[in-house]
C-alpha cells in the first residue's frame, strides 16, 4: 500500500452532539473542503458543501438557523438540510421557482450515534454500505459520559490505522507488556484482541484485556476490562492530505460516587492522551514505507493493509494492489 490518495469510503466524526445544540452553525474543514453543519429546530443535524451556490459566502461564516434551513450570510438566502434552497427573500418574480430549483448546495448524508456527529464521505458519491453501532453504555446511568479530547496532527490517516495491528511498538512506544496480541478482519470491521499489563506514565499499573474494533477506516470503539472496565473511541477525519483530527474519549462504569468517577475519568483521559502523544512524536516525523522491511514479530501489518485498501476503491489504488 503506497500512501492512498484521496480520501477514503466511510464515516467520519466531525463533531460531537454537545458541539452543535439546537440553532447552533459549525464550520468545518474536512476532506479538504469547507463543510457547514447545522442544528434545525426540529432537531435533526445537517451537514451541506459550506459555499453558497449563489455568489460563494461560506453558509458556516455567519450564517444562521431559521427553523431547520441556514440562511446564508451574504444574501440571506436560505438552504434545507437536504441542500435545497427554500428562500430567496427579495426575488418576487415569476421566474423565482426556476430560481429556487436551480441553487443547490451538496447535502452530506448524516448519522448521529454514540453523542457523535458522523458524515459518510465518498469520493464517487456513492451511498452508505455500512452503518455505526450504537453503543450500549452509551446514555446509561451505570456509566459516566464520555470525556473527549481532540488533536490535530500532522500525519496521514494509513498511519494512524497501523496501530491496529503493530504490535512491535506497544513495548517500545508506550512500556506496554503485551501478553497476548490477535487480529482479526472481517469485511469493513478490524479487530485487534489484547491483553497485558499498561504502565501509565502517571506511575503504577494496570492488567487490561481489551478488544478494540474499527468500524469502516476511521472509527474505532474499544471495550476494555482494566483496573475500571471502560469503554474507549478513536475516530480520525483527514483536514486535508496532511493533517487530521483525531479524537478520542472514554467512558468507565460507575463504581463509586460522582466525584470519584470525574476524578477517574480525568486520569484515563490524560493517560489517552499521554499514549496519543508517544504516537504523535513518532507518526508527525517518520516516512510512510510501501515496503517496509518486517519481522516474525512484527504481526498482521501486511493484512492490516489489505484490509484498508477497500476503502481507498479508485483506479490509483487498484495499480497499487500488488505492493505489499
Ligand atoms: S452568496 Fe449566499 S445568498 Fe448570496
Ligand atoms: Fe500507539
Amino acid at each position: 500500500m503506497s500512501k492512498l490518495s484521496g480520501h477514503a469510503t466511510g464515516w467520519f466524526v466531525i463533531a460531537t452532539a454537545d458541539e452543535l445544540p439546537v440553532g447552533k452553525v459549525l464550520s468545518l474543514s474536512y476532506f479538504s473542503k469547507k463543510l457547514v453543519a447545522f442544528r434545525g429546530e426540529g432537531g435533526a443535524v445537517s451537514v451541506l458543501d459550506a459555499h453558497c451556490p449563489h455568489l460563494g459566502a461560506d453558509l458556516g461564516v455567519g450564517g444562521t438557523v431559521v427553523g431547520d434551513s441556514i440562511r446564508c450570510p451574504f444574501h440571506a438566502w436560505r438552504f434545507a438540510g437536504d441542500g435545497g434552497c427554500v428562500e430567496i427573500p427579495y426575488d418576487r418574480s415569476d421566474n423565482k421557482a426556476k430560481s429556487l430549483m436551480r441553487a443547490r448546495t451538496r447535502p452530506w448524508t448524516v448519522r448521529e450515534r454514540n453523542g457523535l456527529v458522523f458524515v459518510w464521505h465518498d469520493r464517487n458519491g456513492r451511498a452508505p454500505t455500512y452503518e455505526i453501532p450504537i453503543i450500549a453504555e452509551h446514555g446509561s446511568l451505570d456509566w459516566t459520559p464520555w470525556t473527549l479530547s481532540l488533536m490535530t496532527i500532522r500525519t496521514q490517516p494509513c498511519e494512524i490505522i497501523e496501530n491496529v495491528a503493530d504490535r512491535g511498538h506497544f513495548p517500545a512506544v508506550h512500556g506496554t507488556t503485551l501478553n497476548e496480541f490477535d487480529n482479526e478482519f472481517v469485511e469493513h470491521i478490524a479487530i485487534q484482541r489484547s491483553a497485558g499489563i499498561a504502565y501509565p506514565r502517571g506511575g503504577g499499573s494496570d492488567t487490561f484485556r481489551l478488544t478494540a474494533t474499527y468500524y469502516g477506516p476511521a472509527y474505532q470503539v474499544t471495550e476494555m476490562e482494566s483496573f475500571l472496565p471502560n469503554r474507549l473511541i478513536n475516530a480520525h477525519t483527514p483536514i486535508d492530505d496532511h493533517t487530521l483530527h483525531l479524537r478520542f474519549g472514554v467512558m468507565l462504569k460507575r463504581m463509586g460516587d460522582e466525584k470519584k468517577m470525574a476524578r477517574y475519568a480525568q486520569g484515563y483521559s490524560q493517560n489517552l492522551q499521554l499514549g496519543f502523544a508517544e504516537d504523535v512524536a513518532i507518526w508527525e516525523n517518520k516516512v510512510w514505507r510501501d515496503r517496509p522491511t518486517l519481522c516474525d514479530g512484527d504481526g498482521a501489518i501486511g493484512a492490516l493493509r489489505r484490509w484498508y485498501r477497500q476503502f481507498y476503491d479508485h483506479p490509483e489504488t487498484e495499480q497499487e494492489q500488488e505492493q505489499v
